[in-house]
């Protein structure tokens, strides 16, 4: 079988391990791999370029996507989805494996749609997706944002001020989550837990009298303007506090052993699938175990919100 792959959407570390994987395990068994430059704006140019074995040296401990990525709205048009099944077509390819986000499953699920047998990979460090416990790029994300938090600390302990981190997670709060739980931070403010301005403020104000010196918040990107809430915050409390947006740092970077063996095992899954003749799906990760749910079930389905926000701000 011919199989192309594409990363769409925001790159995610540890894209390049699922692609790999899928092609030398792939090739083994039999397949032809091509790699479509530029995620659905490259399906729509027919911009494809053959994947082999020694194409995949070295690419397991790059960050980003090879591939490359971008964000690609006109793909929503029905004439580009069709434009893309042609190309597919041209190049006698059979099937297609999309690495990306939310949105990128979307186009997926299009394509599916239009007779293209698609396999989902979940690749964005947002932890966005239905149906998986961790999407690929998260644990690298969030360690880096782990470290950043420590200096951040020891700056804030130096100088007795409070830290606020904006990370990223576009409208989901796990990376947030996450990070709170692992920097020790005092607040986290999610999408999923909407603690107010005011409270945090009191609560400054109250480990001011208790002698604390200094605290960190963590706050999901999209929600406030960290730098304004940081001024309100020195205006009404005793404390000094400072913004720091983490920004794109946090989605680049060579992807952790988590997200290595994560990759491995679903770019390889993805062949198994397609072997299996299941198509129209996408890969998660249950309770260590690979499974796969109906691509449209992971669209139209929202992630619960995780059990840890129980325990976040009770170590505080
Ligand atoms: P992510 O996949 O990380 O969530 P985006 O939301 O930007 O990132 O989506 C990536 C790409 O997927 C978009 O640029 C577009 O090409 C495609 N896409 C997004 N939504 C749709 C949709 N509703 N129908 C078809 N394609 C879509
Ligand atoms: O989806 C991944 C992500 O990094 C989000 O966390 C963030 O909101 C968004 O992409 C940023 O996208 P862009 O690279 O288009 O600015």
């Amino acid at each position: 079988m011919k199989i192309a792959i594409l990363t769409s959407g925001g790159d995610a570390p540890g894209m390049n391990v699922a692609i790999r994987a899928a092609v030398r395990y792939g090739i083994k068994k039999g397949h032809e791999f091509y790699g479509v430059v530029s995620g659905y704006y490259g399906l729509v140019k027919g911009d494809f370029i053959e994947l082999d074995h020694k194409r995949m040296s070295g690419v397991i401990s790059s960050g980003g996507t090879f591939l490359k990525t971008t964000r690609f709205e006109s793909f929503k048009e029905l004439e580009n989805q069709e434009k893309a099944v042609e190309n597919l077509k041209k190049h006698g390819i059979e099937g297609l494996i999309v690495i990306g986000g939310d949105g990128s499953y979307r186009g997926a699920m299009s394509l599916s749609k239009l007779g293209v047998k698609v396999i989902g990979i979940p690749g964005t460090i947002d932890n966005d997706i239905y149906g998986t416990d961790f999407t690929l790029g998260f644990h690298t994300a969030l360690d880096t944002i782990v470290e950043s938090m420590d200096k951040l600390r020891d700056t804030s302990m130096s100088h007795q001020r409070c830290s606020i981190i904006e990370v990223m997670g576009r409208n989901c709060g796990d990376l947030a989550l996450h990070a709170a739980i692992s920097g020790g931070a005092e607040f986290l403010v999610t999408p999923e837990n909407p603690i107010s301005k005011d409270e945090i403020i009191e609560t400054l104000k109250e480990y001011k009298m208790e002698e604390r010196t200094h605290a960190i918040i963590v706050v999901t990107e999209n929600i406030m303007n960290v730098h304004e809430f940081a001024k309100e915050i020195t205006e009404k409390s005793k404390f000094t506090a400072i913004a720091t947006v983490l920004g794109y740092v946090q989605r680049g970077g060579s992807p952790t052993a988590e997200d290595r063996i994560l990759g491995t095992r679903m770019g390889a899954y993805a062949i198994d699938l397609f072997d299996q003749n299941i198509n129209g799906v996408s890969i998660g990760i249950v309770n260590e175990r690979l499974v796969y749910l109906p691509i449209d079930v992971v669209v139209n389905n929202k992630r619960p919100a995780s059990p840890l926000y129980k325990i976040v701000t009770e170590v505080s």
